[in-house]
């Protein structure tokens, strides 16, 4: 199978570049002005190792600007539990829509990732997902709690205890809360057994209450948890951070031979990126402490979230313009490492509920991310290049990615042609996503995903003129 890509627009080191793209098998081949595939067909006769080389598709990409596939640390595509909001169909046609090729789900389910069942059941779901995808998996208190409390006066715990894995069994009921006779205990094996799948990058730990219940109090499970994880992904708020922070400091001090990383989830706040800025400048955590932004927290502040409402309401908040403001600068000085949409789709009526306490937090945004940040650099906010690094190449080298995050010869085709000068207005009922709004919508936005390459295939393609949006039927792969 072979794709060739015309005149794409390439930015080396800011600078425009004109090229052609080749792709072979689902890898770049080769990166070339005018590659001439008549001598290069003779050429790929005679190595007899070169697979296939019928020339398949050309994409003329005059007047499109090539991007590696933008890889999305933080998405919630809902399955299993709340397929109402989404699934993982819909997450990766939103996705693709994006120019993203790659994702990782949150454990917040219903049940939770949280057992290795749970797990084997959501790889299976996640087949649909047209983008490359792998799962971030969640720390929850255990059943062993439960056990304590009575079973059958609980009917929200669903989960059956079999004779094997009996008090193992994961719950993130918020009823386990409440139980303060029972010793808390965690999923912590299961969570050290999940770091042998390679689909699986981190362990999600909710610091904060958010979407799931799946909090927990004791900051103290984090250093058992250290010890046994490529990488705990937190979410928190501020008031625990310098905690957090020095608890892993004295961990790293202690253990030098670990490779434990720490990600900061969503930061909100200049506080926040302070915070991490200083902790950051220690030697023995340089290189293992890292944190995300989301789009919504760079492009709203407390002003707007006041016109939207409850759309805005999001964990955690969104907060005043001199915190907008510390998030852009911890932006520009590499404080934050990764930019990522927390894509957390529900319903309009979910969101409009009539009991203001029954609002759930979150956001869809894996539509409008990358527009943003193109419109972003059209208003000379950002360049072309801080994008690929905050989504694309700082992504895939922290959760260690192989032959993602890069246009380069020899690394996956995962490749979105965007049309920088085109303005396009958001509008709820041509969105992707199952939720059918957004925070953004009715914004014109220059910077426009035109087609969406996921290993090689074609798996998006938009038409400026019908503004129709085709998506083809392909199978993104498992994250390895
Ligand atoms: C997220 C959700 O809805 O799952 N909500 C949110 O406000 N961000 C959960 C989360 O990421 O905290
Ligand atoms: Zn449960
Ligand atoms: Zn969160
Ligand atoms: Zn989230």
């Amino acid at each position: 199978m072979r794709l060739l890509i015309k005149n794409a627009t390439i930015f080396e080191k800011n600078k425009p570049l004109q090229t052609d793209i080749l792709i072979e098998d689902g890898v770049i081949a080769k990166i070339e002005p005018n590659i001439n595939l008549k001598a290069d067909k003779s050429k790929a006769d005679k190595n007899k190792n070169t697979k296939g080389n019928n020339i398949i598709k050309t994409i003329d990409a005059t007047g499109l600007t090539a991007l590696p596939g933008m890889i999305d640390l933080h998405v919630h595509c809902r399955e299993p539990g709340a397929t109402h909001k989404e699934d993982f169909l819909t997450a990766s046609h939103a996705a693709v829509a994006g120019g993203i090729t790659t994702f990782f789900d949150m454990p917040n389910n219903s049940p939770p990732t949280s057992t290795l069942a749970a797990l084997e059941e959501k790889r299976n779901l996640a087949k649909k997902s047209v983008v490359n995808y792998g799962f971030n998996f969640g720390l929850v208190k255990t059943s062993e709690a439960i056990a304590t409390n009575d079973l059958k006066s609980d009917k929200k715990i669903q989960h059956k205890k079999s004779k094997k894995s009996k008090g193992k069994k994961a719950s993130a009921d918020a009823k386990t809360d409440k139980i303060s006779k029972g010793k808390i205990t965690y999923n912590l094996e299961e969570a050290k057994e999940s770091q042998k799948y390679k689909c699986v990058k981190a362990v999600k730990v909710y610091l904060g209450q958010t979407t799931g219940n799946l909090m927990i109090d004791d900051l103290k499970v984090l250093e058992h948890l250290f010890l046994t994880t490529k990488m705990v992904m937190l979410h928190i708020e501020d008031d625990k951070l310098e905690e957090v922070l020095e608890l892993f400091s004295n961990y790293c001090k202690k253990n030098t031979s670990s490779k434990t990383m720490l990600y900061i989830c969503h930061v909100n706040s200049k506080k926040m990126v302070e915070l991490i800025k200083k902790y950051k400048k220690q030697k023995h955590i340089e290189d293992r402490l890292f944190c995300e932004v989301t789009p919504h927290h760079l492009f709203l502040n407390n002003e707007d979230a006041k016109m939207l409402g409850r759309l805005a309401y999001v964990k955690p908040l969104i907060l005043t313009k001199d915190d907008q403001k510390a998030l852009w600068r911890a932006l520009e000085d590499g404080t934050i490492d990764v930019i990522a949409t927390d894509h957390a789709p529900h319903t309009l009526e979910e969101k409009n509920n009539p009991d203001i306490t029954k609002v759930p937090a979150g956001m869809p945004g894996l539509e409008t991310a990358l527009p943003l940040l193109l419109n972003a650099v059209h208003e000379g906010q950002l360049t072309v290049n801080d994008i690929t690094k905050l989504y694309s190449t700082n992504p895939a080298k922290i959760f260690g990615l192989k032959k993602k995050g890069r246009l380069k010869e020899g690394f996956d085709a995962d490749i979105v042609l965007v049309q920088q000068k085109l303005k396009k207005r958001i509008i709820n009922d041509n969105l992707l996503t199952k939720c059918k709004w957004n925070a953004f919508s009715n914004k014109e936005l220059f910077g426009v995903p035109v087609y969406t390459l996921v290993n090689g295939n074609l798996a998006y393609e938009y038409d400026k003129f019908t503004d129709k949006k085709t998506l083809h039927d392909i199978q993104g792969r498992e994250i390895e």
